[in-house]
């Protein structure tokens, strides 16, 4: 499977900023495992499946109307053949896919197509909620980003353009919902590296990581 780096947090805490970094300096491909959700309630939508019907809903996971795929820049999402990836992205679209990713039988469908991704003899970087506690359990690196709701809020607003208000509102929501479902919540792996991203700069975020990753890979 290759050496496999994950990357779990809240909504908002730089997991696809420090991955991406991560992938660029150690060579290894990553995947935002929440582009799973979010193009599984994209499709959803425009399939008119019931947005409350898991057997449906995790029919629709392994149907070829849309696809992911990695990419050096970002995880990418196909929906019937059009790059659907920027539609995604919207703050709406997070809070669809975080109210489809509390049903089991949802979850259960994604995993082995998340696992798919790490069967490269390269590793992966894998950032979500449960990469490093249900995804990837025997990860040999395992980070959890935080940061601030104000300062997660401000940034998200900024690169969608989006009010700020209105999206630190569906955040905290979101937040909410992901670490208080029953299946695989969103919590801190007991042998994760916790770091706060709230006062630093990208760059000391990934120089964190990369020391803590030093000697294992
Ligand atoms: O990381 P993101 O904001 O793209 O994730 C969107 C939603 O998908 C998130 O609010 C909950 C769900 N998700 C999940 O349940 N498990 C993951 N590993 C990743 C995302």
């Amino acid at each position: 499977m290759g050496f496999v780096i994950t990357i779990d947090g809240p909504a908002a805490s730089g997991k696809s900023s420090v991955s991406r970094e991560l992938s660029k300096k150690l060579n290894i491909p990553w995947v935002s495992t929440g582009s799973f959700y979010r193009g599984l309630g994209y499709a959803a939508i425009e399939s008119k499946i019931n947005l409350q019907d898991p057997i449906a809903l995790s029919e629709l996971c392994h149907s070829k109307s849309w696809k992911i795929e990695m990419t050096p820049e970002k995880t990418l999402v196909w929906f019937n053949e059009k790059n659907v990836t920027d539609l995604i992205a919207q703050e709406q679209v997070g809070s669809v896919a975080s109210q489809i990713s509390h049903y089991p039988e949802v979850r259960q469908s994604l995993l082995d197509h998340q696992r798919n991704c790490a069967t490269d003899r390269n590793g992966l970087i894998a950032e979500g909620r449960d990469c490093g506690t249900v995804v990837f359990p025997h990860a040999e690196v395992k980070i959890y980003l935080t940061a601030r709701s104000d300062s997660r809020a401000q940034r998200r607003a900024q690169e969608l353009g989006a009010d700020q208000q209105v999206t630190a509102d569906l955040q905290k929501q979101r937040d909410t919902q992901d670490s208080t479902r029953k299946t695989a919540p969103l919590s801190i792996p007991h042998d994760a590296l916790v770091i706060d991203t709230t006062e630093l700069s990208l760059e000391g975020v990934v120089q964190k990581v990369l020391e803590f990753t030093n000697g294992k890979i």
